[in-house]
């Protein structure tokens, strides 16, 4: 099985992400932007960790990783601007990016990483970028892509509370992913 564990956003919070994805599609579209896959709102969320496919039993170890609360305190997430990985060249991925939450994700990042390193897990050799994923190119966007986001009018800001992290199943299909939740684990609530 396919998994991955993300912070999850409540539906409000999606379904803003959601209308600020279409309005970015409406900016990006007539310019050569037709080729972006856009995440529908059921699917937003926060990876934090892909760990890809694996069997059962590694699932179920992920899984009691998770079993215990993390000890990050339920933080505020607040959004800020779009981006998109990679850094220069063709765009692949346009994410959001947040003004409010990133030391706090990174935290929940290093967290996982060091409960999974307990179970015999690698950990990621690439740097974690707190990020939204609001879009994926597929095939040629367009040469102007870039800099059609860079410019764009900055989006108004999004909260929300994260409480909890979420492990999850894809399966993927020709219809788009569904994701499938398996276990989750709450954060530290702040007693003050
Ligand atoms: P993303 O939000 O950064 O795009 C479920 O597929 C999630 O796992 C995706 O939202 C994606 O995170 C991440 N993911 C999928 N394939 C991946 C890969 N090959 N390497 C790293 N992360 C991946």
């Amino acid at each position: 099985m396919r998994l991955f564990i993300a912070a999850e956003l409540d539906d409000p919070v999606r379904r803003e992400v959601g209308r600020l994805a279409e309005r970015l599609a409406r900016e990006v579209e007539p310019r050569g932007g037709r080729a972006v896959s856009w995440v529908t709102p059921r699917n937003m969320h926060l990876t934090l960790r892909f760990l890809g496919e694996v069997d059962a039993a590694s699932a179920s170890a992920v899984a009691g990783c998770l079993s215990r609360p993390l000890a990050v305190p339920a933080f505020r997430l607040a959004t800020a601007g779009v981006g998109a990985f990679p850094p220069s060249g063709p765009p692949r991925v346009i994410w959001l990016g947040f003004s409010s939450g990133v030391d706090e994700l990174a935290a929940l990042h290093g967290e996982i990483e060091a409960r999974l390193a307990e179970i015999g897990c690698p950990r990621e050799d690439r740097p974690f970028r707190a990020h939204l994923t609001l879009g994926r190119v597929k095939g040629a966007a367009g040469p102007h892509l870039r800099s059609i986001l860079s410019s764009l009018p900055k989006p108004a800001v999004v909260e929300c509370v994260v409480g909890h992290v979420t492990l999850f199943e894809s399966q993927l299909s020709p219809r788009g992913p569904t994701y499938t939740a398996l276990a989750r684990s709450d954060l530290v609530r702040d007693p003050s």
